[in-house]
């Protein structure tokens, strides 16, 4: 059997996206088919629908999802029928030396779904985004690709941990190893950068710095925790933060943006012997040159941070747990809700300023 339901298609390089009708079948072995109750709007469906990430259009676009299993393939046991799901890029192998040595976010084996849905006018085969393809009533993943959590949390909100807050809190908690009473400084607030000074408070940071170069990012930087704020237009970020940390630099550097004169504000702007993580992806063409014996001499670690280095299966039900306890302002992430016929104009909203996430609401 297979179903008909309505998916935002991105037909070509940089058309606009929308609404068709798809065709999801059932699940195969190992596979899932989710009905999704929530998907957010994030930068890379954007990148998609511009031909950035490859050109397999066309695209069915949405990877930042929450929803319930309506059935599973054979051989599944990881979920069933009714659980509360969210989504994640990756289903890992388990048995290569990236997952056996406790690092499956760099798994060299994935298996996500096959790309066997399809558009129900031309019979076309549709790419999902990051292996997913939630701007959809129902989506064909990976039984792996489903992490289950306590239905009590917000569709809305739980989907923003598939993919941007997680790579920020992850930032922050995982890769970062934020302590309780570090300083750290978050270079560009976007809404990976929010999602980093949420995991830096959470771990207890005693001073989180808000870099930016948009005087409104710093508004909402502040308002989820950070502590302080640098406008990077106005100040020299490295000798500020070092200033609002007694001269020293910040234990833990964040960069969010993917730049080389903000990677370099971030090696410079952290402590002798602290952490610079790196978070924001750059260009192929990107470069940047350093003094060596500025590498060798200030010590410390330079770490880039593969979707916030998460397990999802340890860390999205924790992090719902929390949230749930009132511990953690996910619900902050959530801007406003949107009908699946609007993701083309969220797109446009995204550079507004004051938009951290658009989430579709099915
Ligand atoms: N200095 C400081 N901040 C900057 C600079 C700069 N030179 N250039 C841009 N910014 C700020 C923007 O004003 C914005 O607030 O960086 C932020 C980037 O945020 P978004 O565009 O919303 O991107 P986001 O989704 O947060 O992702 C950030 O992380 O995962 C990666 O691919 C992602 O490289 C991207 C980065
Ligand atoms: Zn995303
Ligand atoms: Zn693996």
């Amino acid at each position: 059997m297979s179903h008909e339901v309505s998916g935002v298609i991105a037909p070509g390089k940089g058309e606009p996206v929308r609404v068709e009708t798809i065709v999801v079948p059932d699940p195969g072995p190992g596979e899932a088919l989710v009905a999704v109750q929530a998907c957010g709007v994030c930068h890379t469906d954007l990148h998609y629908r511009e031909g950035g990430i490859n050109n397999d259009f066309p695209f069915l676009l949405g990877h930042e999802a929450a929803g319930v299993v309506e059935a599973v393939g054979d051989g599944v046991t990881e979920v069933a029928p009714g659980d509360f799901v969210i989504l994640n890029w990756r289903a890992v192998c388990g048995q290569c030396r990236a997952c056996l040595r406790g690092r499956p976010w760099y798994c060299f084996n994935t298996h996500n779904a096959k790309q066997r849905m399809t558009l129900a006018a031309t019979g076309q085969e549709l790419s999902p985004a990051l292996g997913i393809g939630a701007f959809a009533e129902k989506t064909l993943v990976a039984a792996g690709q489903c992490t289950k959590v306590d239905p009590a949390a917000s569709p809305a909100v739980a989907g923003l941990l598939g993919c941007g807050v997680m790579a920020g809190i992850g930032a922050a908690l995982n890769t970062g190893g934020v302590s309780r009473g570090d300083t750290v400084a978050v270079i560009g607030c976007g809404g990976v950068g929010d999602a980093a000074i949420v995991g830096s408070r959470l771990a207890g940071a005693a001073k989180i710095i808000a870099v930016d170069i948009d005087e409104r990012k710093l508004v909402t930087a502040q308002r989820i925790g950070a502590t302080h704020t640098v406008h990077s237009g106005e100040a020299d970020v490295v000798e500020a933060v070092r200033e609002l940390t007694g001269g020293f630099g910040a234990d833990v550097v964040i960069e969010a943006v993917g730049r080389p004169e903000t990677y370099r504000q971030a090696f410079y702007a952290r402590d002798l012997a602290g952490t610079v993580v790196l978070v924001g992806v750059p260009t192929p063409e990107m470069k940047l040159e350093l003094p060596l014996l500025d590498v060798f001499g200030r010590g410390g670690a330079l770490k880039s941070s593969w979707y916030g280095d998460c397990l999802p299966s340890r860390d999205f039900p924790m992090l719902i747990d929390l949230y749930l306890q009132g511990r953690l302002d996910l619900g902050a992430f959530v801007t406003e809700t949107i009908a699946l016929d609007e993701v083309e104009q969220a797109f446009e909203r995204m550079h507004g300023g004051n938009v951290l996430r658009s989430v579709v609401l099915f």
